[in-house]
């Protein structure tokens, strides 16, 4: 469902991205993780088609999204750290706006239950400006569900939203991985990765160090003790006296 093979990524002499390859499957959640400035953003914007790559390639849903961007493009969504709205379209007016340019047919049929479920419902009429931050994450995160892709790249999607809500938003993301979705997800709320992803790959400076199923990752960095958590292996994997 994401197939990337050899994406490197540089910005002028600085290599952000380099020699990274991963597929993750339908139903499948991968958790990107790495310490700030480890490439993650880079490489999800790259994936989604936002940036060009400065190598290799990445297939969403079969389609190349450097030969074939509408076509992939239309099998994805990408939700950007930042939620980027638009000031003057109410949170109705934004799906409606989406649904045409996707092509959404029944639209509001379709907007109603995401509203609901992402509990936003009752801003229907309002603009951004009088959202809060977590608001403003749920009306993007709306945006980009209404047309119901298939591959879903989420950069820090619980960054912002309260308790109740990050709980929510992960209920939101396993919901789409059991209809069948694949997922890349980045965030540094390792307990949470641990309850929503199927696997994670690990990169540092760039690369990658570590990636499949959250058991193979955490054996390779276990000295024999069972269960040990997400964040003790970032942590053993990304401190330097590791590498
Ligand atoms: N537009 C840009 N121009 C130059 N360097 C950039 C740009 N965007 C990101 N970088 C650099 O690339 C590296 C990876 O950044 P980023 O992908 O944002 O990391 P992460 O999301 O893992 O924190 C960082 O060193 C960052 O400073
Ligand atoms: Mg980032």
């Amino acid at each position: 469902m994401i197939e990337v093979s050899g994406l490197s990524k540089r910005y002028g002499d600085f290599t952000a991205v380099r020699d990274l390859s991963f597929t993750v499957g339908p139903g499948e959640v991968l958790g990107l993780v790495g310490p700030n400035g480890a490439g993650k953003t880079t490489s999800l914007r790259c994936l989604a088609g936002i940036i060009p790559a400065t190598a290799g390639t990445c297939r969403i849903a079969g389609h190349d999204i450097t030969a074939d961007p509408v076509a992939a493009k239309r099998a994805l969504a990408f939700f950007p750290d930042e939620p980027r709205l638009f000031d003057y379209l109410t949170v109705r007016q934004h799906l409606a706006f989406v649904a045409r340019i996707y092509g959404v047919g029944d639209h509001e049929a379709l907007a109603e239950p995401l509203l609901v479920e992402l509990e936003i419902a009752d801003k229907a009429d309002q603009l951004p400006g009088e959202l809060s931050r977590g608001m403003k994450q749920k009306l993007a995160i709306a945006c980009g569900l209404l047309h119901s892709p298939q591959v879903m790249f989420f950069d820090e999607p619980l960054t912002g939203l309260d308790p109740l809500g990050i709980r929510r938003m992960k209920d939101s993301i396993l919901k789409r991985a059991h209809a069948g979705a694949a997922i890349v997800l980045s965030s540094h709320l390792l307990h949470l990765l641990e309850e929503v992803c199927s696997h994670v790959l690990i990169l540092k400076k760039g690369e990658k160090i570590a990636d499949g199923t959250l058991a193979d990752v955490s054996a390779r960095f276990s000295k024999g003790e069972a269960n040990v958590s997400l964040e003790e292996i970032f942590l053993r994997a990304t401190g330097d006296s590791e590498t």
